[in-house]
């Protein structure tokens, strides 16, 4: 495995990788991808297996451009409007799928629906261009754990099985996009995100709630999970627990480590130390658990919250 600086080499050398069915760590504005050709069933089967993720949970699939888009998915008015505003950026569109696109079935999970994303970072555009092929990405870390948001993080959680990891530094954003529905009237947001619920509906008018049935994976209710048990809301800290705290009011009495995801109080931040601190404290090691406070639910806050509350739900497996 080779951590990368990307230069107009190595991301020719990584599309060339992609080319031939290879998995690419890619960094992105939000969180590291695991990139692979979306129109080749065995590439988008290695990240299913290198992740160990259930096939039946969808990828995104990111574009460099709007006209690749619409190659893809069937581009109603919403979701045009939606993409000229706000990509590159963090939202994912969820449209019915183009006939003929050529998309891995695999990659849709079979569903008729496409997630589109075109990222906000220079070196995840020049990979797709350099491919010229939709890039199927989900976070680069195995199943139902912490997405990474730096290189190095990426590459040690999935060990020495990926080829090629362009290091594009931390994530900017540190949260994963925006996930909204278009396939439905009204839309409906599936994932929270740096987009807000109140950018979308200044936009395209008012969002359903998710219905009963899970639509998107990313709802499932443990995800996003660190190894340690992690619990919310903490008025005293347990033997050995670590405290992932935020803003000035800050520590509790014996905590065994604390981290502040900003101590000046930024949601911005705070989402983009998220992932790292969970990451810097899930030692088993040396605590017996993470206890987190939430921070205030207001923008980037009701992502940062949705993240922790999965973090802290009762693990399925
Ligand atoms: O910020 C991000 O979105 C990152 C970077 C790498 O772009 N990617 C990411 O991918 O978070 P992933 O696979 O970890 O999450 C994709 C989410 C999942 O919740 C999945 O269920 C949902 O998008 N999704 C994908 N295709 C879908 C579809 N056709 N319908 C509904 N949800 C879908
Ligand atoms: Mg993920």
């Amino acid at each position: 495995m080779a951590v990368l600086t990307p230069t107009q080499d190595t991301i020719a050398e990584a599309a060339g990788h992609l080319k031939a069915g290879g998995l690419v760590v890619m960094p992105t504005e939000t969180v590291y991808g695991l990139a692979a050709d979306a129109t080749s069933d065995r590439a988008v089967a290695s990240i299913y297996e290198l992740k160990q993720r259930p096939s039946f949970n969808p990828l995104i699939i990111h574009v460099a451009s709007l006209a690749m888009a619409e190659r893809c998915g069937m581009m109603d008015t919403r979701a045009r409007y939606l993409a000229r505003r706000l990509w590159p950026g963090p939202l994912t569109l969820v449209v019915a799928q183009r006939p003929g696109a050529g998309i891995s079935r695999l990659a849709t999970a079979g569903l008729g629906t496409v997630a589109l994303r075109m990222p906000e970072h220079p070196v995840a555009l020049a990979l797709i261009q350099a491919l010229d092929r939709p890039v199927a990405a989900p976070s680069a870390n195995r199943s139902g754990r912490i997405s990474p948001t730096t290189a190095q993080i990426a590459a040690e959680g999935l060990g020495r099985s990926v080829a090629y990891v362009l290091d594009g530094g931390a994530c900017r954003i540190g949260v994963e996009s925006t996930v909204v529905d278009l396939s439905t009237d009204p839309a409906c947001l599936l994932r929270p995100g740096a987009v807000t619920r109140d950018q979308l509906s200044a936009a395209i008018g008012e969002l359903a709630e998710p219905g009963e049935t899970i639509r998107s994976p990313g709802q499932l209710a443990s995800h996003y999970a660190p190894g340690l048990p992690l619990r919310l809301d903490p008025t005293e800290m347990r033997e050995g627990e670590a405290l992932l705290t935020f803003g000035s009011n800050a520590s509790l009495e014996g905590a065994a480590a604390v981290l502040n995801l900003s101590p000046r109080g930024s949601l911005t931040e705070a989402a983009a130390n998220l992932f790292a601190c969970l990451h810097a404290l899930d030692r088993p090691d040396l605590y017996t658990g993470i206890a987190a406070v939430r921070v205030p639910n207001t923008g980037l806050g009701i992502a940062i919250n949705d993240r922790l509350q999965r973090a802290a739900a009762p693990r399925s497996s």
